[in-house]
């Protein structure tokens, strides 16, 4: 009888782990710029993909000059904050 409870209580800690672990991963995409903002139009087709942009413009400087001045004109309301931009671009790697 002990050991079923005892069971029954490992499952339980699991489980409630698990949800941890689930919420905990959704809080993270949350704050994800670049799957948020940019990857439905810069998925390689319809825009340059993220690989491309890495190669092409290799810093932060060299990525938020090319935003705000070559930025397609869809991408206009994103070209008044600066800092948004600087924060994508460390986020997808580049460096500063
Ligand atoms: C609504 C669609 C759309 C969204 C959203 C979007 N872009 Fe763009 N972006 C474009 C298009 C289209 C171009 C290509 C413009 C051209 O080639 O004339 C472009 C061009 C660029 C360029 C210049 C590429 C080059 O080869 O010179 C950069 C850098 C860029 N986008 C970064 C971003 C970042 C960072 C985000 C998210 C914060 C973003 N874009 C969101 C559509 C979008």
């Amino acid at each position: 009888m002990k050991s079923t409870i005892c069971c029954f209580l490992i499952f339980f800690l699991a489980f409630l782990i698990n949800v941890n672990l689930i919420t905990e991963g959704n809080a993270l995409e949350r704050t994800k710029l670049w799957p948020n903002m940019c990857a439905s139009c810069h998925d390689g087709t319809t825009a340059i993909s993220k690989d491309a942009i890495r190669e092409k413009f290799q810093t932060v400087d060299a990525f938020t000059k090319a935003v705000l001045k070559k930025g397609g004109r869809c991408m206009n309301i994103l070209k008044n904050d600066e800092d948004l931009i600087r924060k994508v671009a460390i986020e997808i790697g580049l460096r500063e």
